[in-house]
C-alpha cells in the first residue's frame, strides 16, 4: 500500500508501544494513510531485568509531532498496558474524541534473556506479565468499544518469530507470544460476526533499542548451540538502488507495511492468520 493513499480515511487506530521502534512506525504509517491514532506508551523503566534504554516521554511527544506532520489528529498519553483502567480510559476518551475505534495494533512488548531453569521469578513475571497479560488487557480495553462502534475492523497483534518456533535462551519471550498466537485465533473466532478481523505478525530481526547485540553474543558465546534456532536474516539492499549497503535487519518501516495492509479492506478475507515478517528466515 503506498503511502498517503486515504485507505483508512476517517478511521481510527489504538496503537500500543507508540513511543519509538516499530510502534511509532505503525502509528505514522496509519495517519499516513489517513486513520486519526490513540498511541500509548509507558515510557518509564518496566522493571530491573529489562536492560536496554526505556522509551521516554520525548520519545512519546516525537511520536505525536510525526503523526501531527502527516496531518492527523492523535491522543497519546504514557499508559502501562499492564493496567486495565488506564486503557480503558484512554480508549474511552479516544472514541470521545475521534467518534470511533476501528483498528488495533497491540504492539507492546518487552524482551530479556536467560535460560528456563536459571531465570528468577521476576525475569518470567515481567515478560509474561507486560507481553501476554499486557496484550489481554490492551484487547479487553479495546474490543467492546471497537463493537460498540459498529463500523467492525482490524486487530494486528505483534507476536514474533518466537511465538512461531522454540527460542533457546529466551522461552520465557517465547511462551508469551506463542500465548498471543491462542489468544489471536480464539478473538478471531470470538469477534468475526463484529466484522473485526484478529490477525497476528510475526517479526525477525527488526533494528529497535530491544535487540541487544551483546546480549545475543553473550548468550551465543556460552551455548553457541543455540545459533542454530537464530538463523541469519538474508543480506538484503537497503535502498531500492542497493547503494546504501546491505542489512541483516529489517526496518520499523518494512512491518508497517504489512501492518497498514492489515490494517486497510485489502486484507478483508484474513482473520485468525499468523504472518511472518522474515524474509522466509522461519523456513530454514
Ligand atoms: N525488534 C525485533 O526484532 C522484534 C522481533 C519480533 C517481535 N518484536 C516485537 O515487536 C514489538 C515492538 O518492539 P520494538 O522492536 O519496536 O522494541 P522497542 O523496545 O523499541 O519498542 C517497544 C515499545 O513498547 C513499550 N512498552 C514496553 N512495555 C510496555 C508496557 N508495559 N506498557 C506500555 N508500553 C510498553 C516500550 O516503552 C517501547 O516504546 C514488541 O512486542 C516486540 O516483542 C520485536
Amino acid at each position: 500500500m503506498a503511502a498517503g493513499s486515504g485507505a483508512l480515511d476517517g478511521r481510527v487506530a489504538f496503537v500500543t508501544g507508540a513511543a519509538r521502534g516499530q510502534g511509532r512506525a505503525h502509528a505514522v504509517r496509519l495517519a499516513s494513510e489517513g486513520a486519526d491514532i490513540i498511541a500509548i506508551d509507558v515510557c518509564a523503566p518496566v522493571a530491573d531485568s529489562i536492560t536496554y534504554p526505556p522509551a521516554t516521554s520525548d520519545d512519546l511527544a516525537e511520536t505525536v509531532r510525526l503523526v501531527e506532520a502527516a496531518g492527523r489528529k492523535v491522543l497519546a498519553r504514557e499508559v502501562d498496558i499492564r493496567d486495565l483502567a488506564a486503557q480503558q480510559q484512554v480508549v474511552a476518551d479516544g472514541v470521545e474524541q475521534f467518534g470511533r475505534l476501528d483498528i488495533v495494533v497491540a504492539n507492546a512488548g518487552v524482551l530479556s534473556w536467560g535460560r528456563i531453569f536459571e531465570m528468577s521469578p521476576e525475569q518470567w513475571d515481567t515478560v509474561v506479565d507486560v507481553n501476554l497479560n499486557g496484550t489481554w488487557r490492551t484487547l479487553r480495553a479495546a474490543v467492546p468499544a471497537m463493537i460498540e462502534a459498529g463500523n467492525g475492523g482490524s486487530i494486528i497483534i505483534v507476536s514474533s518469530s518466537a511465538g512461531l518456533k522454540a527460542t533457546p535462551g529466551n522461552a520465557h519471550y517465547a511462551a508469551s507470544k506463542h500465548g498471543l498466537v491462542a489468544l489471536t485465533n480464539s478473538l478471531a473466532l470470538e469477534v468475526g460476526e463484529y466484522g473485526i478481523r484478529v490477525n497476528s505478525i510475526h517479526p525477525y530481526s527488526i533494528d529497535t533499542p530491544m535487540i541487544e547485540p551483546e546480549a545475543m553474543a553473550e548468550v551465543f558465546s556460552k551455548y553457541p548451540s543455540y545459533l542454530h534456532s537464530f538463523a541469519p536474516m538474508p543480506l538484503h539492499p537497503l535502498g531500492e538502488d542497493g547503494t546504501r549497503g546491505l542489512s541483516a535487519f529489517m526496518t520499523p518501516d518494512e512491518v508497517a507495511d504489512v501492518v497498514a495492509w492489515l490494517a486497510g479492506d485489502g486484507s478483508a478475507t484474513l482473520s485468525g492468520s499468523q504472518i511472518a515478517v522474515d524474509r522466509g528466515v522461519l523456513k530454514y
